[in-house]
């Protein structure tokens, strides 16, 4: 069982807020847009976690803290049991190694300017993972794990299509030999007969190599095809979390109950969640609004939704500790009470 497994990176009650500018000569006070608010999760060794959402609600800035490109305003992440905050210099050259991110845009994130062999070469005889007389077999290598051919090498990012770029953009990352990849929508620029394939060689990968990988998709059916559990977020925080298969199933937050219910279990790659509209306006990240963000959009909203906002709680009946989510008429629905 996935839930078994060590805990490779946990992070607690993470927030990002970005300073909002006032483009205006009047003084006001500071904004901040709250990209990630209050957010906890663990990350468990081999296994993958979907990060779900609309756009904007704060995946990729969860996704950067936990590989350490951005620092957290507050809260904390532990990557094999020690605070990443306090890590030294030799810890760091570690972390860079060890804590790998695959993004969606790989025009900008393969050097236009390099051969694939230099593009993989360098970060290995940089980070001393082999030698000079090894560096050509490595390449070779990892060129044939992602299914590409030798000769690859000798060519520039420009002359391979999208799909090609991405098998080189994972080429790079398994090159560390990274024990976590944060991967950031990393089919979404594609054509649908593409993501599969590379939808595939993520996950043949992922468990051949024993990586753990929070996989981040505004796609539900992409999400569901690699993850193990999945987490939905809305505007910051974290509403659900749970096994894949059954926050499916039996979806308890009402937001994750929309978002399911709009996808065709027959054709769930087809969907995503732009497709379909929730009623009322999403709320400002920077004006949010009182208790529950969701609230103004949720039909099962309660007066106690606009007061206070509801934590993750643990689902009776429905994994227990391991299915949790943050909806007071949920558990008002389960034993009548309402936690605080
Ligand atoms: N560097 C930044 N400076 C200011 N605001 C930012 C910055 N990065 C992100 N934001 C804001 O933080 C919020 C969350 O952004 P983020 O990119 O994490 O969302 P996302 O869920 O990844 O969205 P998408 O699905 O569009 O990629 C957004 O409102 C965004 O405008
Ligand atoms: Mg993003």
């Amino acid at each position: 069982m996935e839930n078994d497994r060590e805990v490779i990176l946990s992070a607690n009650e993470l927030t990002k807020f970005y300073p909002v500018r006032n483009p205006s000569l009047i003084p006001r006070p500071r904004k901040y847009v709250h990209a990630a608010d209050g957010v906890s999760l663990t990350l468990r060794r081999g296994v993958t976690l979907g990060l779900v959402g609309e756009s904007g609600c704060g995946k990729s800035t969860v996704g950067r803290l936990i590989v350490g490109l951005e620092r957290p305003t507050s809260g904390q992440i532990h990557y094999k049991g020690r605070d990443l905050a306090e890590a030294g210099r030799g810890d760091k050259d570690a972390l860079r190694t060890e804590l790998q991110m695959i993004f969606q845009d790989s025009y900008s994130s393969l050097n236009p300017r390099k051969r694939i062999y230099d593009i993989l070469a360098d970060p290995m005889l940089y980070h001393r993972l082999t030698d000079r007389a090894g560096v050509e077999q490595r390449v070779d290598e990892l060129l044939a794990m992602v299914g590409l051919p030798a000769d690859a090498k000798r060519r520039y990012p420009h002359e391979f299509s999208g799909g090609q770029r991405q098998r080189i953009s994972i080429a790079r990352a398994l090159s560390l030999e990274p024990k976590l990849i944060v991967c950031d929508e990393p089919v979404s620029a594609l054509d649908m007969s593409i993501q599969a394939q590379i939808l595939n060689l993520l996950k043949e990968l992922q468990e051949k190599l024993d990586i753990t990988c929070l996989f981040i998709s505004h796609s539900l059916g992409a999400v569901r095809y690699v993850s193990d559990r999945i987490a939905v977020m809305y505007l910051g925080r974290i509403v659900e979390i749970g096994d894949a298969q059954e926050i499916f199933r039996h979806p308890q937050h009402p937001y994750t109950q929309t978002l399911v219910s709009a996808v065709p279990l027959a054709d769930p790659q087809k969907r995503n969640i732009a497709d379909f509209l929730l009623e009322g306006e999403v709320p400002s990240a920077i004006d949010l609004p009182k208790g529950c963000r969701f609230a103004p959009r949720c039909r099962a909203a309660m007066p106690v939704c606009r007061e206070r906002e509801p934590g993750l709680r643990p689902c009776e009946g429905m994994g227990g500790e391991q299915h949790l989510c943050a909806c007071f008429a949920r558990e008002e629905a389960e034993d009548g009470k309402i936690h605080r």
